[in-house]
């Protein structure tokens, strides 16, 4: 093994070289990460081995909802201890001493990941507090105008909500179709409300409701060759380290935001902020900074005391992350999804009957929707959402937790239905049971409804 991957693997990185051989925290040794040509999604020895790198979840028979945040690999939590013991042992004379190197040490190893400047990336603790710091930051005016999605988080909107009470700004809501017919389709429910008022555009990548990716770095493109002028901001919560997009190749978004205790698996509490060198100056912190020259990305990092530990794992992490390979996880992902929906014709070459012959085929049910375009890879990743008819989401989510399959109810103005997010750490057979249950709710729905129509 390299002495850097190795030295990471152990938790000490690089701000662990300086200490004495008594200071340094001790590995407990772990199995080598699983190595395998064939990464194909059906290699379930290879699978097998990546799922045991994690812990099974207990409380539940089945998680299928790990869109919320991505629980971490064993080796990850190993390196997040390890820090954190470490930090309590130095107690200040870390925080005063190693903690700086520790923080660069990070932004080096995830803008080399990203392919990106470490100069352009501030380290935030979620999305949430990213584009808020983008949204509440932007020098504002009366009258301005925002475009926004119709399924944009929560957050982000009420987030815009206050900036439009705030300072008088105009929000303008694209109705983002659920099953577009082209990608220009969705494009266009947002560059329709562009203007000369318009001053920024806030893209979700990976809609959380639905599962739905658009594709926002053409969209921002598009939007800058409309007016130059606009301010384009990505939601990246879900996308790093689940699409295979990577920082370098959003060049056309002003700021991006996302959290890296999601599909990275890296523990809960770092989010990250990639900004365009004119955006540094632009912004305004959340966190008053007057300290750092406006053109430092480290102005938007004022956080005060915070658990560096989480910082300190990120390389692991990322080394986790490419023993594994976007692609490979990415196939591996749709594949579990398809397991789900249990469509034979969009599995192709990878059904194989002596482990889908009695999945059924839930996308043709006339009782069950699938609420995103989950046939195309490009357009939906790990993420989606099902309805059946007659139950509402909560009765539906209810409905799975009664066989042991966790899931979460979407009840939002646009889309209805329960949310299922298969991880690395499912099976097939967690799939395929799921895949089961809802077969069983969509009959006895198609039985309610007979009875109801006679
Ligand atoms: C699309 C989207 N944006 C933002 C967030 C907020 O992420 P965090 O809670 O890590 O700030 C989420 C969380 O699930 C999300 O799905």
């Amino acid at each position: 093994m390299k002495r850097k991957v190795f030295l990471r693997n152990v938790g000490l990185g690089v701000a662990g070289l300086g200490l004495p051989a008594s200071a340094r925290p001790l590995s407990l040794p772990l199995s080598p990460l699983p190595e395998s040509t064939d990464k194909s999604p059906l290699n379930e020895a290879y699978w097998s081995a990546v799922a045991a790198e994690f812990e099974r979840p207990t409380g539940i028979s089945i998680n299928l909802e790990n869109g919320y945040f991505s629980h971490s690999p064993r080796r990850v939590m190993q390196a997040h201890r390890e820090a954190q013991e470490r930090i309590n042992r130095e107690t200040s004379l870390f925080m005063r001493g190693e903690q700086e190197t520790a923080i660069e040490e990070a932004r080096k190893a995830f803008a080399a990941f990203q392919g990106i400047d470490p100069e352009q990336l501030a380290f935030t603790r979620n999305t949430t507090e990213s584009l808020n710091i983008v949204i509440m930051g932007y020098p504002w005016k009366a009258g301005d105008e925002v475009v926004l999605g119709n399924q944009d988080y929560g957050s982000m909107v009420e987030a815009f909500e206050q900036v439009s009470r705030r300072h008088g700004v105009v929000l303008r809501y694209a109705q983002v179709p659920m099953h577009p017919k082209s990608a220009a389709e969705t494009a266009e429910s947002y560059l329709s409300l562009i203007n000369e008022k318009t001053q920024m555009i806030h893209l979700t990548h990976l809609i959380n409701l639905s599962g739905q990716i658009i594709d926002g770095e053409s969209i921002a493109k598009m939007a800058k060759e409309r007016n130059p002028r606009i301010f384009t901001v990505l939601d990246a919560a879900h996308s790093i380290a689940h699409h295979t997009q990577t920082l370098l190749e959003m060049p056309s978004c002003d700021a991006v935001g996302g959290s890296l205790h999601k599909w990275l698996c890296n523990p809960i509490g770092v989010g990250f902020l990639h900004l365009k060198p004119s955006a540094i100056p632009l912004l305004w912190p959340l966190m008053g900074d007057t300290g750092k020259p406006s053109d430092d990305i480290r102005r938007f990092e004022h956080q005060g005391t915070r658990p560096i530990h989480s910082l300190m794992s990120l390389s692991t992490a990322i080394d986790f992350h490419e023993s594994i390979g976007s692609q490979a996880k990415k196939a591996r992902l749709h594949y579990l999804k398809l397991c789900i929906m249990g469509s034979r014709k969009a599995l192709g070459e990878h059904y194989q009957e002596p482990v889908h012959g009695r999945m059924i085929d839930l996308t043709r049910y006339a009782e069950i929707d699938w609420l995103c375009p989950w046939e195309n890879p490009e357009q939906s990743g790990a993420i989606v959402t099902v309805a059946v008819k007659g139950l509402t989401p909560q009765q539906l989510a209810a409905s799975l937790k009664k066989v042991g399959v966790f899931t979460v109810a979407i009840d939002h103005p646009v889309v209805k239905g329960v949310r299922i997010t298969p991880h690395l750490s499912n099976t097939p057979a967690d799939c395929l049971a799921l895949n089961a249950a809802l077969a069983e709710l969509g009959r006895s729905a198609s039985i309610r409804r007979r009875m109801f129509d006679d």
